[in-house]
């Protein structure tokens, strides 16, 4: 009986979570009340490998916003138990998606500079509990293939690289977290004497050649003391469950070959000397070395970026799972002064759902001084102006439904794949995973005797395109061409047969 009832529950939720493949929504109610299943889904006629997040506006463009905001595309990953399919996804204004990474289930991706040519990274490997990971960064160049692959070199037991951040500088260096699990004596702090503690590594290779140019872990130090996140009962007994004591999430490396690193778990900034591997000023936390002026406490935060000397923006998540600090998470500009060793709210930016992000979450600056703001564990991302004035927010879910960051990024995607067609009950489908530059479809057909005619031309509506065309019985085989903007051939399907 139960059986039976759960079964019928799954395939109604399984029905309710699909919708029609179509652009983001505008403030639909029921998207937000559930009705459409907690991770509403895009579903295609033919491309079905891909089930993209559905998204809904909450606050939509409007004629006067519709002009301030940056260029680019999107940039974020949803993950959590209701996403139908995670991984990245760089999509349109439109909510349409331009690239799905889906095979690659990356938490963590963005551009980055390498050997000075955009390229994505993204972070692959196992998920451990607590939130953090041992894997590798993969480098995909505009053409969507991996060029180079990395990660931490000669740690204890080889431990790999962490999700949570790296940057490539200087064309081919790149910086790197780790989490170290190692033998420690947890005892003063209730665990066993034997324990296991996961310390927060800082990492910067030469990807080329493998070389370690830095090397710098927590523990020499930061003291578990300094933090505020209490040996969980039960942990460290293990190398499986070490205590993450200082949960490192962001590494921003300056001009001056030193490192901004952001602890969550010590609500502290860190500036750590990129010579000596000295700890040069904590900012925040039980020991700040600055005077926080107010409004400019934070606590579980991420993504810590200098923006200028002396201005640095983060993420102020203000809580977690077991406890909220504030009535909403934000995100912040800071600035400082080294000589009175001070710190000014200097601009702060409010989430439009006002909600608590319990963990992840960013910021972006833009170069025209817009502001992108991934609410990390609540399903929404936004743009500010640079005033702090909410220009868009949409929603990408409903129930456990996350993005570890959300970005806006230029980016020219050319795929060294093909164009698929596929025609379905007299309709064809064109779709090409990544074709950034795609503005319309040619269906042209071909004859035994060698004829190739175009048959009609149709504006990318989509990630799968409905081309309608009359006729099918009239050519042996049928492609597509990818046209872009000036109407120049981008790509050619294989052939298919009505
Ligand atoms: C969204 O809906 C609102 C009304 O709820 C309407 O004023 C607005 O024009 C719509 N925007 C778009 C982009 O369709
Ligand atoms: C457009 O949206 C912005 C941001 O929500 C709002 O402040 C403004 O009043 C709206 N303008 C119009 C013409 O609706
Ligand atoms: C990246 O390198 C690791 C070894 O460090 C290897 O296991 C993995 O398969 C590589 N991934 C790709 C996509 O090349
Ligand atoms: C990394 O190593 C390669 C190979 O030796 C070298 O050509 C390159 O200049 C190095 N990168 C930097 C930024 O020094
Ligand atoms: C290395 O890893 C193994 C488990 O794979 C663990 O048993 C061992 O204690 C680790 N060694 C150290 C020094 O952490
Ligand atoms: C490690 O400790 C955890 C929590 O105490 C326990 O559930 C697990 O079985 C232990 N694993 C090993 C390999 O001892
Ligand atoms: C910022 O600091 C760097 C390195 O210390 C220095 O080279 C640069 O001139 C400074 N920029 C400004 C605008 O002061
Ligand atoms: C406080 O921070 C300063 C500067 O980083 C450091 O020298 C000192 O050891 C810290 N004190 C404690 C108790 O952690
Ligand atoms: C194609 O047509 C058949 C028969 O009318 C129908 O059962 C099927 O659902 C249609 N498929 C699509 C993808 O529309």
């Amino acid at each position: 009986m139960t059986m039976v009832l759960s079964l019928a529950f799954l395939t109604l939720s399984a029905f309710a979570g699909l919708s029609a493949a179509e652009p983001a929504y505008n403030q639909s109610a029921e998207y937000d009340s559930g009705a459409f299943g907690l991770s509403p889904t895009q579903q295609f006629v033919a491309a079905t490998d891909y089930k993209p997040v559905q998204l809904n506006y909450q606050l939509p463009l409007n004629d006067s916003t519709a002009g301030l905001i940056s260029s680019g595309l999107l940039f974020f990953s949803p993950q959590g138990g209701d996403v139908e399919q995670a991984g990245p996804l760089i999509i349109k204004q439109d909510g349409t998606v331009v690239w799905s990474g889906a095979e690659y289930a990356a938490p963590s991706f963005h551009i980055e500079k390498y050997k000075g040519e955009d390229h994505i990274i993204l972070w692959k490997g196992d998920f451990q509990v607590g939130g953090f990971g041992y894997g590798n960064w993969l480098v995909l160049n505009n053409k969507y293939e991996v060029v180079a692959n990395y990660t931490t070199v000669g740690l204890l037991n080889d431990t790999l690289s962490d999700l949570h951040d790296s940057h490539i500088y200087e064309g081919d260096l790149a910086t790197m977290t780790a989490y170290l699990p190692q033998p420690y004596d947890l005892s003063p702090y209730g665990g066993p004497s034997d324990g296991f503690i996961a310390s927060a590594v800082v990492q910067e290779i030469n990807i080329t050649t493998n070389e370690v140019l830095f090397n710098w872990d927590s523990i020499d130090h930061v003291d578990p003391a300094d933090c505020y996140f209490d040996l969980p009962a039960g942990a460290g007994a293990n190398y499986s469950t070490p205590w993450d004591y200082f949960h490192i999430n962001a590494i921003d490396k300056d001009e001056a070959g030193n490192y901004l690193l952001s602890s969550r778990y010590c609500h502290t900034l860190f500036y750590v000397d990129g010579s000596s591997g000295d700890i040069i000023w904590r900012l925040g936390g039980k020991n700040s070395s600055f005077a926080m002026g107010e409004g400019s406490d934070f606590s579980w935060q991420h993504d810590c970026r200098w923006r200028s000397n002396n201005t640095i923006s983060l993420f102020d998540n203000a809580g977690r799972e077991e406890e909220e600090d504030a009535a909403y998470s934000r995100g912040l500009l800071f600035n400082v002064d080294f000589t009175a060793m001070t710190v000014e709210l200097a601009k702060e930016f409010i989430p439009w759902s006002g909600t608590v992000s319990h963990s992840q979450g960013n910021v972006q600056f833009l170069e025209n001084g817009n502001v992108v703001i991934g609410w990390g564990q609540q399903p929404y991302f936004q743009e500010f102006d640079s005033d702090g004035n909410a220009l868009w927010e949409m929603h990408f879910g409903v129930g456990d439904v996350e993005a570890y960051r959300a970005f806006r990024f230029e980016w020219v995607g050319l795929p060294s794949t093909s164009p698929s067609l596929a025609i379905v009950n007299g309709t064809a489908y064109a779709w090409w995973n990544g074709a950034t530059e795609l503005a319309s479809w040619e269906l042209r057909g071909s004859s035994g005797s060698g004829e190739d005619v175009s048959l009609v031309t149709t504006p990318r509506t989509d990630f799968e395109t409905a081309i309608e065309f009359d006729g099918w019985d009239g050519y042996t085989s049928y492609t597509v061409v990818a046209l872009d903007g000036e109407g120049q051939t981008l790509g050619t399907s294989e052939e298919v047969t009505a």
